[in-house]
């Protein structure tokens, strides 16, 4: 791993241990991209073979920029392809050009301003590049950050704009990186969806043309996730070549591969320059979000592996990064509002008597919320409910037995609130337009976060919450998309800053809180993963994948969230049957199986089960005690689509390949099926492994290679879950 500069050849080279990057000031003092893939441990190429022929013509005075493969390009030049920012100036003109100025190696790595980001817990683990660049005319400068992880084999990248200059320039685009690719012979793929069903995989051909991916909704969205990967042609789990791009921020975003009339590839992403500027007056700094960018040629597991082992250990934070996930149940599905303390006293104790360890108290607890039309923002307990409060609950819970959580919406405020009769300017809203607040929007506004009192209120009234009693998990949830995106208190030149300064609010609130409750798990959760992105999991270790709980339709949403982030970061619950979104049946068994891929928990009326149920469900309480150091932080290998096919299955593998975790799903039966063999990933060959439970002891290599059967399968949505361990 290293950074290093050949003065005569002006390349800078980034290398991780699997990877190279390479950059090169050209003759006209501009920063060209040439190359990002597989490692080369010594650059022999001289400065005329690396700009393609095609671009660079002896016999022209100028470069032709069309054609040049760029690394932060500018608009307004011979460059007709999507620029990675754009700049207004006071005389109205939005032309730029930005020419090296110097650069500086450093090891460890910076903190972004204000922003999320991955980080470094010594300064050996990572080095960094920066870039300066000016424009003359305006005095902008621009400060490219490139930081390579030696262990992990990323490469992150950001932005910082400053003012140098004397006069105001008006941001109009501000991405976070950029990068020419010199073919387009690739596949982009996806991860789309809508609320209850989020991160399904798409994958297309790239056309000529710009194809992109984006939120104006002022979060990530259910959409589509701030992430998208370019593929080639070949490429499948374990072969081929991978470029992974995640936006590690929870707002407005754009990613868009743009292919040029000469088969050339741009890829962009940020913050979506749609309804966005920032005004820059001199000397202010804009600091622009990281990008996590990841190659793999092992194709696409070994990609989402580097993500999963970076987001776990150097992007989630705090006291719950390294520690085992609790086992909890969450009342929504098993009440909603209609609850008391002895439902929920009753829910928990017999929780305890099957093993689980967090009671979590969802949304209905305070103001007088009986459903979802009021009390955002009114955060006091509702004694109508919990009529000796809610220190009095949490201790008969803690002597139950088990821990106790709870549910915030702390973003929010509902029009029928005490905060909201006190303060209407609060809310995000435009003067005289429409405040949007129907069933879509659930019937309530969002608080405005650019406004520091409204950041400072919410972090009063969640704190005296969560010290008025003993609580060690925290549901923050948020429940509509931003309409109507202005801020009563911005200046009119300022108000397209709006989004934006929502999330360096936001990011704050969580901060602070965060900081002051170290000792508290919180989940984030945006109607399920709507917000399910790296700027929130900087702050929160874990998020609820997804409100749809069906253990079937789970098996694509939890498969799609898995390209990126980590099964230590989703949460998974056993919901009742018929399922409440979908209305399918399903066993205990298979609900128990999928949800066990996850953080485990249930979500249903625990005093509604039989015997039987009981029984069944303690079983899977122990055996996910058992194994979740395994599905928390082992290796994890998708096997079988379940976008590809009827059936699922995936392997979770410890990092010293003793122990495994395999889960299989067949969805609908199948008569006479040919025989199919599940081949397992990830192990040691030369290890041979016990299938615990099933009186069977074979090799690695066997596993992997031959497999193991799959045709027994009967009935609609069976599955099984099989747990390996090495033989001493
Ligand atoms: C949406 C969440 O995703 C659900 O789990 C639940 O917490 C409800 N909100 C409560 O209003």
């Amino acid at each position: 791993m290293s950074i290093s500069y050949n003065e005569r050849e002006k390349i800078i080279h980034l290398q991780t241990n699997k990877t190279s990057y390479v950059l090169q000031i050209t003759e006209t003092g501009h920063l060209a991209h040439i190359y990002w893939g597989r490692k080369v441990d010594t650059l022999n190429f001289n400065n005329k073979s690396i700009i393609a022929s095609s671009s660079y013509d002896i016999l022209d005075k100028e470069l032709n920029y069309d054609v040049i493969p760029q690394e932060y390009p500018a608009y307004g030049n011979s460059d007709f392809r999507n620029p990675a920012f754009h700049v207004q100036l006071e005389n109205g003109s939005t032309i730029c050009d930005l020419a090296y100025v110097s650069h500086k190696i450093s090891k460890g790595k910076p903190k972004l301003i204000n922003l999320p980001g991955t980080y470094v817990e010594n300064e050996e683990e990572a080095d960094t590049l920066e870039i300066d660049l000016l424009d003359k005319l305006t005095g902008l400068n621009v400060v490219l950050s490139y930081t390579i992880f030696n262990e992990l084999n990323a490469i992150t990248r950001s932005v910082k704009f400053i003012n140098k200059g004397k006069k105001n320039l008006k941001l109009l685009r501000a991405l976070s990186m950029s990068m020419d690719f010199d073919n387009d012979n690739y596949d982009m793929l996806q991860l789309s969806g809508a609320w209850c069903r989020e991160k399904h995989i798409y994958r297309r051909s790239l056309v000529p043309g710009s194809q992109s991916i984006e939120s104006k909704r002022g979060m990530s969205s259910h959409g589509q996730n701030p992430f998208m990967a370019l593929l080639s042609k070949e490429a499948d789990e374990t072969h081929g070549e991978v470029y992974g791009f995640n936006l590690v921020y929870s707002g407005n975003f754009i990613a868009e591969a743009e292919v040029d009339p000469n088969f050339n590839t741009r890829v962009n992403l940020g913050i979506n320059p749609f309804d966005f500027t920032w005004l820059l007056e001199p000397d202010e700094v804009f600091q622009a979000p990281e990008v996590v960018m990841v190659y793999s040629s092992d194709g696409i597991g070994e990609m989402s592996r580097t993500y999963h082992k970076l987001y776990r250990k150097r992007l989630c934070r705090g006291n719950f990064r390294d520690k085992l996930r609790p086992i909890l149940v969450n009342n929504w599905e098993a009440t909603y509002f209609n609850f008391n303390a002895n439902k929920i006293e009753h829910i928990a104790k017999v929780g305890k008597e099957l093993g689980i360890e967090l009671f979590v108290l969802d949304d209905g607890w305070f103001g007088k919320r009986d459903s979802d039309n009021s009390s955002l923002g009114d955060w006091t307990v509702d004694k109508n409910k919990l009529s000796n409060g809610l220190e009095d609950l949490v201790k008969k819970i803690n002597d139950t037995g088990l821990d106790f959580g709870l549910w915030f919406e702390p973003e929010m405020v509902s029009p029928d609130s005490d905060l909201y009769k006190k303060h209407q300017d609060w809310c995000i809203h435009v003067d005289n337009r429409l405040k949007s607040q129907g069933k879509y929007q659930r019937n309530q506004l969002v608080l405005d976060l650019t406004r520091k009192e409204v950041c400072d209120y919410i972090i009063k009234a969640v704190s005296d919450i969560l010290k008025s009693a003993p609580i060690s998990y925290v549901k923050w949830d948020m429940n509509r998309g931003i309409t109507e995106m202005g801020s009563a208190c911005l200046p009119a030149e300022r108000q397209r800053e709006t989004a934006h300064r929502y999330m360096l609010g936001l990011y704050r609130v969580m901060d602070e809180i965060t900081s002051i409750f170290p000792n508290i798990l919180f989940e984030s959760c945006a109607s399920g993963g709507g917000r399910f992105d790296g700027g929130i999991l900087y702050y929160m270790p874990q998020t609820w994948t997804s409100d749809d709980t069906d253990a079937i339709e789970r098996l694509k949403i939890q498969y799609g969230t898995s390209i990126v982030y980590p099964a230590i970061t989703m949460g998974a619950h056993v919901s009742t049957c018929p399922n409440h979104q979908v209305g399918r049946m399903t066993s205990l068994e298979t609900r128990g199986n999928v949800a066990m891929s996850g953080n485990f928990g249930y979500e249903l009326d625990l005093t509604k089960f039989t015997e039987l149920e009981k029984e069944i469900v303690k079983k899977q309480v122990k055996n996910y005690k058992e194994i979740r150091h395994i599905t928390q932080f082992g290796d994890f290998y998708r096997l079988i689509s379940p976008f590809e096919s009827n059936e699922a299955a995936w392997i979770f593998v410890t990092e010293d390949k003793t122990e495994a975790i395999g889960t299989y799903v067949k969805v609908l039966a199948e008569p006479y099926v040919p025989s199919k063999r599940i081949k397992l990933q990830g192990l040691n060959s030369k290890y041979k492994y016990e299938v615990i439970g099933y009186d069977m002891t074979l090799g690695g290599d066997e596993l992997m290679y031959i497999g193991l059967d799959s045709t027994r399968f009967v009935g609609d949505f069976s599955s099984i879950v099989w747990r390996l361990k090495k033989v001493k």
